[in-house]
């Protein structure tokens, strides 16, 4: 007898007849798969290896937080991310990892990200300026597309001060955007690595991967010659110092954190906001009420539509861990390289811990006893999300400043979810806009 206690073992037979949906769209399966095993199942990856599915918080904790050190981040997204965008803090493990979190941790906290409001607030200006072009031609258009162009021209200039139209850098956001395609057909397409790697399609992508980082090279290099440095995030991975050996970054490792602060801190805010658009233009009462509402009532109200949107469609939808020892997580008893899934999306729409957990309720926030236990839009433990408070401030800007000023009709009828490394809208969230009335 196995001296491993699996929890419910999902049907192998269906996990392969679906193989092809899941590989196109996973939702449906693991959702329909949780009705009927329960909310920790085994499954088989691929077909053959077993794995983890969970949306129960305390095994999330266990493996997250309260055990971290013996679980790591597996070589799926790592090793394929990484071999495209660097080791930085989204890619590295183990040892190197803890000395880049704590040499880059200061640069993220409230108070110092708080220095970076002008530099945000210039960018979204800038947007809705383009904005009243559109409201006047009265043409529709894709939220998506807008938010996830402010979002990246905001990490453009927070991190260098500069605008995208500077430094070549509209040329990384084409690179950057082309290589996170190719990223995600190679982590969803494993049977087609051997293709990509004969057509030369792995190269190609490999050698955009090294015009995005000379790019960046040469900001970092222009930087290093300035006598007065600007206030961004630049100078701050410039001037950090490891607390051993009294040194900074090379060049290497600088280039290696912005081209990780650009793929984890744009795509992610850029879903967020979309997904919050739709919501709000499904809820035309909820974007009536903030519309009236006055300070400090309309930024509760703001809050809770971020923190609402964030449950029903996290952007980091799963998080993925593998163990390195063997462990009891609740009452299982699980292998070395035990791969987990930690389905975010679906411990935020677990029954037994929220009321009502598909519907838009962004009031749940003001109730002073809500339980929060299921609720990690940003993950848990040492590997929380860096950027959370950057983003929490630029969420709050980009829709204040929406709403403010525009009055906008949602024309999309449902927008089902991508769930690719993000969670994506898989069709446009088309919207029209017109001044706000006042
Ligand atoms: C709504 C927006 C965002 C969401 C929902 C989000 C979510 C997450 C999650 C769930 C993780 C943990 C992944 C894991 O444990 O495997 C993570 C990590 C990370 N995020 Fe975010 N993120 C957001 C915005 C940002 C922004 C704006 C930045 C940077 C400017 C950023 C930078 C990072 C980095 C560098 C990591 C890796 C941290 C580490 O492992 O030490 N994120 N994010």
């Amino acid at each position: 007898m196995s001296k491993y206690v699996y929890p419910p073992v999902a049907s192998r037979i269906k996990g392969l007849i679906h193989a092809g949906r899941f590989i196109k769209n996973p939702i449906g399966i693991i959702d329909g798969a949780l009705k009927e095993y329960g909310s920790t199942y085994t499954f088989f990856m691929g077909g053959v290896q077993k794995a983890i599915l969970t949306t129960d918080p305390k095994a999330v904790r266990h493996v997250l937080q309260k055990h971290h050190k013996t679980y790591e981040k597996s070589a799926i997204v790592t090793d394929i991310l990484g071999k495209y965008v660097g080791h930085g803090l989204l890619t590295a493990t183990g040892d190197y990892w803890l000395r880049q979190r704590r040499l880059i941790q200061p640069g993220f906290q409230k108070q110092r990200i708080e220095s970076l409001r002008l530099l945000m607030q210039t960018e979204v200006d800038r947007c809705m300026k383009g904005w009243e072009q559109k409201a006047k031609s009265k043409q529709p258009f894709d939220a998506y597309e807008e938010m996830n162009q402010l979002t990246f021209r905001i990490v453009a200039s927070t991190l260098f001060s500069t605008s995208l139209e500077e430094h070549g850098l509209l040329h990384l956001s084409e690179l950057i955007s082309t290589l996170q395609d190719f990223i995600i057909r190679e982590v969803r397409q494993p049977y087609k690595r051997w293709w990509f790697k004969i057509s030369g399609k792995i190269r190609q992508h490999l050698e955009m991967a090294s015009g995005a980082r000379e790019v960046i090279r040469a900001v970092i290099q222009d930087r290093k010659r300035e006598q007065n440095k600007p206030d961004d995030l630049l100078t701050m991975l410039l001037e950090s110092v490891y607390e051993d050996t009294g040194e900074g970054m090379d060049d290497e490792q600088l280039i290696d954190e912005c081209l990780i602060l650009f793929v984890a801190g744009h795509e992610t805010s850029a879903n967020a906001l979309s997904w919050m658009i739709y919501l709000l233009g499904k809820h035309p009462d909820e974007m009536r009420r903030i519309k009236a509402a006055s300070e400090p009532t309309r930024s509760v109200l703001l809050r809770n539509v971020i923190y609402e949107t964030l449950r029903l469609y996290p952007p980091g939808w799963v998080v993925d861990r593998i163990s390195l020892t063997v462990d009891q997580v609740l009452t299982y008893t699980l292998p070395v390289d035990t791969m987990w899934m930690i389905y975010i999306r679906g411990m935020h729409r677990n029954p037994s811990y929220w009321e009502v957990p598909d519907n838009f309720v962004p009031d749940r926030w003001s109730d002073p006893h809500l339980n929060k236990e299921a609720y990690m839009p940003f993950g848990a433990g040492p590997r929380l999300c860096i950027g959370e408070h950057f983003a929490m401030m630029e969420m709050e800007l980009i829709l204040s400043d929406i709403l403010r000023l525009w009055d906008f009709q949602l024309l999309a009828e449902v927008v089902h979810e991508k769930p690719l490394v993000t969670l994506r809208p898989d069709e446009p969230i088309l919207i029209s806009i017109r001044s706000a009335s006042r």
